[in-house]
């Protein structure tokens, strides 16, 4: 069976990323020009996937990546894992160099995890375990242009010590790497990168990726159509508008409507409505569910966002949303990336969340 060409579980490879030119270049010229930067945007904006792409196009050139993922931290212990898994996820040359600087520090990549969790007389001191692996990436950027990306950052915050120790590693060295950290969660980024954060953080620059483009959208859904020999026809524009620059939901909506059309033929109306059906079923369920979890007041800000696109008109009034309770709820919710603001409107971040409280309440 033919490869759908709208992947969309989890990043895409560099050569999958499409779009985002001028964000690309920027990206690029401040991690040769070793300026921090923080990418922040919703979760599944396509953070990980762009980083990928500056990567590889820098990697031809000069710097080597290396990929230090704090998604969901929890402990120091945990923080040691995700440096050496991604030190142990390299593979070459630069493999080659971290070995020895590791070795050097009698260290063995790769098996940090395992040390950590032996019993306590036989377990090594985690601060120490990151100090040491963050001196194997010092070290080793004095060998080998590096480009370190810390990927899901904003993880740091839930380990107590954990940005000043990184802090203390990185801050006499940041000119001799590149370093990116990326990040989901708008307030936990701002805290972490604002100017009142620790001095070596409040350096970095705050740049936000946005929705892709609607010409983006079309393009990709156009071009992954076109080299599978099919026609996106009248279902391209209905993806465009439905997905409103959302890059994970424009690819679940075409991935859906391309399975739907045959080999050779052309999408039509219909196959965009079945696909949307089908995408629907996917999502409802984790709608419903992540959606129960959250307190009243965030329930009936977003599903007034959801009908009226604002908190303050008459859909407010009938929930009985007061203005106070509203402020309150918008400012959370922008904070943990459920809603952004943008041209001076307040919008879901989600459009299949927003179309579920469309269709599960009247209001
Ligand atoms: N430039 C892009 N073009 C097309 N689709 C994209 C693009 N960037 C992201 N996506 C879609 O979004 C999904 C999630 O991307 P990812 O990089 O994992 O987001 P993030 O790191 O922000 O959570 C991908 O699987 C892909 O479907
Ligand atoms: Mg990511």
């Amino acid at each position: 069976m033919q490869q759908s060409p709208f992947p969309y579980h989890g990043p895409l490879k560099a050569e999958q990323v499409s779009g985002r030119e001028v964000l690309a270049q920027d990206l690029a010229e401040r991690i040769m020009d070793r300026r921090l930067t923080a990418l922040m945007g919703p979760r599944r904006y396509g953070k990980t996937s762009l980083l990928q792409r500056v990567a590889a196009d820098l990697a031809a050139v000069g710097p080597q990546p290396i990929w230090i993922d704090l998604y969901e931290l929890n402990s120091m212990a945990d923080l040691a894992g995700s440096i050496d898994r991604g030190l142990d996820a390299v593979t070459g040359s630069l493999r080659r160099i971290l070995d020895s600087v590791a070795g050097s520090l009698s260290l063995r990549l790769g098996v940090v995890g395992v040390e950590l969790s032996k019993e306590k007389r036989l377990r090594p001191d985690p601060v120490l375990t990151v100090r040491a692996l963050m001196q194997v990436l010092v070290r080793a950027a004095q060998r080998q242009d590096l480009l370190i990306v810390f990927d899901e950052f904003s993880g740091i915050s839930r380990v107590s010590g954990a940005a000043g120790l990184l802090r203390t590693e990185l801050q006499h060295h940041y000119q001799d790497l590149g370093i990116v950290f990326a990040g989901s969660q708008p307030s936990t980024m701002r805290t972490l990168f604002s100017d009142q954060a620790q001095p070596f953080f409040a350096q970095a620059d705050l740049i936000e990726i946005g929705p892709l483009e609607d010409h983006a959208v079309e393009n990709i859904v156009e071009e992954g159509f076109e080299a599978t020999g099919r026609a996106a026809g009248e279902a391209t524009s209905r993806i465009v508008g439905f997905a409103d620059g959302h890059p994970q939901r424009a690819m679940q909506l075409a991935d859906a409507t391309w399975r739907l059309t045959d080999p050779g033929g052309k999408a039509t109306e219909a196959t965009w409505e079945e696909g949307l059906a089908e995408v629907r079923a996917n999502v409802d369920a984790a709608s419903e569910r992540m959606f129960a979890m959250l307190a009243p007041g965030h329930q009936k800000t977003l599903r007034v966002l959801a009908a009226e696109g604002s908190v303050y008109g008459n859909a407010a009034g009938v929930l009985e949303l007061s203005p106070g309770t509203a402020r309150a709820a918008v400012e959370a919710l922008t904070g943990n990336g459920f809603i952004v603001k943008r041209n001076g409107r307040v919008a879901l971040v989600d459009p299949l969340l927003a179309d579920w409280l469309q269709r599960r309440f009247t209001l």
